[in-house]
């Protein structure tokens, strides 16, 4: 209703603009500071539940899959555990051999998601039939919804604690998922002594200081965005690019793009583009590239020169210094580490399909042929 919405044109602006409470939340709840560096982290088990895993899968679907996949980085190359990801509806009939000492996360936000449920019914299954303590069911859950089929099918949940998210295009649910792979990541680095005591404070206070960091960026970004999406107009196709743990990014934002706006969209990781991608571009179509400080920096810039040259329309997310000039138009990120980026990124990304889809007149909230949560496979 109106009066929910509060000054807000639709609930997925209002749920945008809840993001630094969701994170503060989070941080008040997992992140308290006065925790050990052994232990940072306020996860609700037993710490010895990390020190035998060797290995993760990951099951969802969706935007859930996305934050999965920023997730399944950080557990692989801040933690050191390797990590795949999986879509929950191919999981199901294509499972990988069994492995060791392996933990299943499942993903989803409503806790109701048919594909996801029965792929971890499936995988708790095959790992029951088997009588070898190290090929034992593990199971978590993450999820929004602490009173879902998820919370009664598997017995340790991450409550990501986002409040009720009304819009079928996820944001707020979004950036929790983000916000507890941080937290796994962090607690498997401590305890497996993957990262120094530095570098896990380092992250830790990062992390608590992203509340500011978000009010500032979604008022800024709010303005820029919307100004901006008068000019897709007439737009068919846009092409998002992001590189390394900003990969999963351009995928969530083409996602939101396509589930919102109708437009055509895809995500790439951007050094893919010239092995296909590339063929579709020219004026008319948009490339919107991730090129945040880190490892990746100069890759992605010359990527989104690329593209410049083949004349499309091209729009940076990423901080504002010289290199980043080649863009047409630039939604400023501040300079944080790469670590951290994937959180302010998705700020501008989400606001831009929002503004694009409210331009257009469309019913944001409730886009043709979605639905918040699917119970069937
Ligand atoms: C639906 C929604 C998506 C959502 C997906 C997974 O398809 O339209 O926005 O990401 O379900 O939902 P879940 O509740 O499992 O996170």
């Amino acid at each position: 209703s109106d009066i929910e919405k509060g000054n807000f044109r639709h609930f997925m602006l209002k749920e945008i603009f809840e993001q630094p409470a969701t994170a503060d939340l989070w941080i008040s709840r997992y992140l308290p500071d006065d925790l050990p560096v052994e232990a940072p982290v306020a996860l609700p088990f037993d710490n010895s539940f990390f020190d035998p895993i060797e290995e993760i899968q990951i099951l969802a679907c969706g935007t859930s899959r996305h934050a999965a996949m920023v997730g399944a980085y950080l557990l692989e190359q801040f933690a050191g555990i390797p990590t795949t990801v999986f879509f929950a509806s191919e999981f199901r009939y294509a499972a990988p051999p069994l492995a060791p000492n392996t933990l299943t996360i499942g993903v989803t936000q409503s806790g109701e998601t048919a594909d996801t449920l029965s792929a971890l019914a499936m995988e708790h299954e095959r790992r029951s039939a088997c009588n070898d303590i190290a090929f034992a069911s593990r199971q978590l859950g993450v999820t929004n919804m602490v009173e879902s089929s998820l919370a009664r099918q598997v017995s340790n949940i991450l409550d990501i604690g986002a409040g009720l998210e009304v819009g079928v295009a996820a944001t707020k649910t979004f950036l929790g998922q983000l916000l507890t792979f941080y937290g796994l990541a962090i607690m498997f680095a401590a305890r497996r002594k993957a990262r120094s005591a530095n570098e896990i404070l380092d992250l830790c206070n990062q992390l608590r200081s992203l509340p500011k960091q978000l009010r500032n960026l979604i008022e800024t970004h709010n303005e820029l965005t919307e100004k901006l999406s008068h000019q897709f107009s007439e737009t068919k196709d846009v092409i998002f690019l992001g590189r390394g743990i900003n990969y999963p990014i351009a995928l969530e934002a083409a996602l939101k793009l396509k589930e919102i706006s109708y437009i055509h969209a895809e995500g790439y990781p951007a050094g893919e583009m010239k092995h296909g991608p590339i063929a579709l571009l020219d004026k008319k179509v948009a490339v919107v590239s991730i090129a945040t400080k880190g490892i990746v920096f100069e890759k992605a810039l010359s990527n989104a020169q690329e593209a410049k040259a083949r004349d499309a329309c091209l729009i940076g997310i990423g901080p504002k210094v010289p290199e980043t000039d080649i863009f047409d138009h630039l939604l400023p990120i501040p300079q944080v580490s790469e670590w951290i980026s994937p959180l302010l990124t998705i700020i501008p990304m989400q606001l831009l399909s929002y503004h694009i889809a409210a331009h257009r007149g469309l019913d944001v909230d409730q886009p043709r042929n979605l639905a918040k949560s699917v119970t069937v496979e």
